[in-house]
């Protein structure tokens, strides 16, 4: 499955990409969560499926002396260029060498030839983007070789009762306005259960109003998959991480059937004589 979850699209990726900030840049509740999880666990952190940035801002003011931000997509990756020219404190950053954006599969972290070690790393909404448990693995087995002793990894994606019960027909999500045009955004869902969590198809349709008074229609398609919290947990131990906490909210709730996020903190099984703490950081 292509790591470019917009390239692989028929429509222009450049627009994609910019409605899916549209939408994405709306969600600021989490951003607290993440400038204290900076400045607890602070140092040099490691945004995964970064995206176009989201999260910069939040993870420096946290205090994250260094930080990467590792995406797939060309086209997020340039508004993430965009986001970091039109923001001094992150154009700051950029030029004295504390933030760099790479381009890369997160599935494949050892080819990028990344030579830090992190005491942060984040994967916000990545996971499902995933293909399954073999494509976990990659990641998971990736990030551990990356982080620093004592270095965590946070997961965090949509909790138990933000799962969809059903397929959901086509209907209208929202309707934004883009450069002082109407872009309306319509999807459908179709959910399969698996051994390993559920399986979402996830098809978009954006029509975006053109300066010319046309319409670009934009559909897109993803395939997502939840895993079960079984086969989270499984898959943490078997790349040998245990899972440390979890929450339900970014308030620190305890995670239950209750819980719309799913956040995991992740840190080393150290192996029980040579420390794996003690070969890394
Ligand atoms: C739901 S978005 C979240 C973006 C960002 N973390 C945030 O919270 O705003 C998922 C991101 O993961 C990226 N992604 C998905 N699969 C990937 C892969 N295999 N390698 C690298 N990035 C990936 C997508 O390009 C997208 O930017």
């Amino acid at each position: 499955m292509s790591a470019d979850i917009f390239a692989s699209q028929p429509g222009d990726e450049d627009l994609l990409a910019e409605i899916y900030d549209l939408e994405h840049d709306g969600v600021v509740e989490d951003l607290p969560f993440w400038r204290e999880q900076a400045r607890l666990r602070g140092g040099r952190v490691l945004d995964l499926g970064c995206g176009s940035g989201r999260l910069f801002p939040s993870l420096l003011e946290g205090g994250a002396t260094r930080l990467v931000g590792i995406d797939a997509s060309a086209a997020l990756l340039r508004r993430a260029e965009a986001r970091i020219a039109g923001d001094p404190a992150l154009a700051a950053a950029a030029a004295d060498g504390r933030l760099t954006l790479l381009g890369g599969d997160v599935r494949a972290l050892a080819t990028l030839n990344v030579r830090e070690r992190f005491d942060l790393a984040v994967a916000v909404g990545v996971v499902p983007h995933l293909d399954g448990p073999e494509d976990a693995l990659r990641l998971l087995g990736g990030v551990r070789s990356l982080l620093a002793r004592r270095g965590r990894l946070v997961l965090d994606d949509l909790g138990p009762a933000a799962m969809p019960l059903r397929d959901l027909p086509l209907s209208i999500d929202w309707r934004r306005e883009l450069h002082g045009r109407e872009v309306v955004r319509r999807s459908e869902l179709l959910r399969r259960e698996s051994p390993e969590g559920l399986r979402v198809a996830f098809s978009t349709i954006a029509d975006a109003v053109q300066p010319d008074g046309t319409i670009a229609r934009l559909p897109a398609s993803h395939k997502l998959w939840y895993p079960s919290p079984e086969a989270l947990a499984a898959l943490v131990v078997q790349a040998g991480m245990v899972v440390e906490l979890s929450y339900g909210s970014h308030d620190l709730e305890p995670l239950g059937r209750e819980s719309g996020r799913r956040i995991v903190v992740v840190r080393y099984e150290p192996a029980a004589s040579t420390s794996q703490e003690e070969r890394v950081g």
